[in-house]
């Protein structure tokens, strides 16, 4: 069975990250069956939305404590290097993700949240980066991702005290953009991924692409990319569809093209 399960629901993709009896802490092995779900989903043209989550009473425990135990600096290097390829192509999936943090989000599983589009959290979600608990620090990103959601100062205090905080705080300093009761965080992170499947799918490709580029440059060159990628939609036929079926007051039915 996969340490990573996918499957489809209608246009919206679930993964689960199935280790429960470790916390779904991310070992090599699962690791490398994330990378390779997403490598299927980076191939599937019907899908338009993601959700991650995770088996049992966590989302991810963090990177895996016992692997670790052994290794060399040279392998940790490489296992942080493994850990951002993985993640790294999850942020740059053409589809949107989001992540349904159902438990635990410690360490590896805080970063890998943070690797998604967006976050929706259970009332019993609790996010922290504790690696400094152990005398090590994050390796999947979490220096440099989770700055960029929560300002630096609050990074610096997640990342320097160990401590960890729960789903409300996160809610409050805007790590995630939503508390549910735990009976309903997969329902509504489905149903926003049902959404966005309506949408026209290379508009919400070239949204979610400019948004992503954006971050990282100087605001001049995020305005012109924003000006380039504007003009590129009107290229598309389901711009067309979009305008006419506002003006026509009918639903559009969009194709991708
Ligand atoms: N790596 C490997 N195994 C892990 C793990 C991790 N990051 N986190 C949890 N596990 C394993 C435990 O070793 C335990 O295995 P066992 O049943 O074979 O003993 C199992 O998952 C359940 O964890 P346990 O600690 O018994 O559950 P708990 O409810 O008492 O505590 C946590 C839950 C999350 C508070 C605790 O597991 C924890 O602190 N985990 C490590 C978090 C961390 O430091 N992550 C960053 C790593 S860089």
């Amino acid at each position: 069975m996969s340490l990573v399960r996918s499957e489809r629901r209608g246009a919206v993709a679930l993964l689960t990250l199935d280790r429960a009896d470790a916390l779904n802490a991310l070992d090599r092995a699962t690791l490398l069956a994330l990378e390779e779900r997403i490598a299927e989903l980076a191939r599937d043209e019907w899908v338009r939305a993601v959700v991650l989550t995770g088996a049992g009473r966590a989302f991810a425990a963090g990177a895996d404590i016992a692997q670790m135990r052994g290794m060399t600096p040279p392998e940790a290097e490489a296992f942080s290097r493994l850990g951002h390829r993985v993640f790294g192509a999850l942020e740059v999936l053409r589809v949107p993700t989001i992540a349904a943090v159902n438990g635990y989000a410690l360490g590896g599983g805080c970063e890998l949240a943070c690797s998604c589009d967006w976050i929706y959290a259970s009332e019993k979600a609790r996010f922290g980066q504790p690696e400094v608990n152990l005398g090590i620090i994050p390796g999947f990103g979490g220096t440099s991702r989770l700055a960029r959601r929560v300002g630096v100062a609050m990074a610096k205090e997640m990342v320097l005290t160990g401590a960890p905080i729960p789903a409300e705080e996160a809610l409050r300093i805007g790590l995630v953009n939503r508390v549910l009761p735990p009976d309903e965080l997969l329902a509504r992170a489905m149903s926003a991924g049902e959404t966005i499947a309506s949408k026209g799918p290379l508009a919400i490709a070239i949204a979610k692409r400019v948004m992503q580029e954006g971050q990282d440059v100087d605001p001049r060159v995020a305005h012109a990319l924003e000006q380039q990628a504007f003009g590129l939609v009107f290229a598309t036929e389901d711009r067309s569809e979009g305008i006419t079926a506002f003006l026509e007051k009918r639903d559009p039915v969009f194709k991708g093209r």
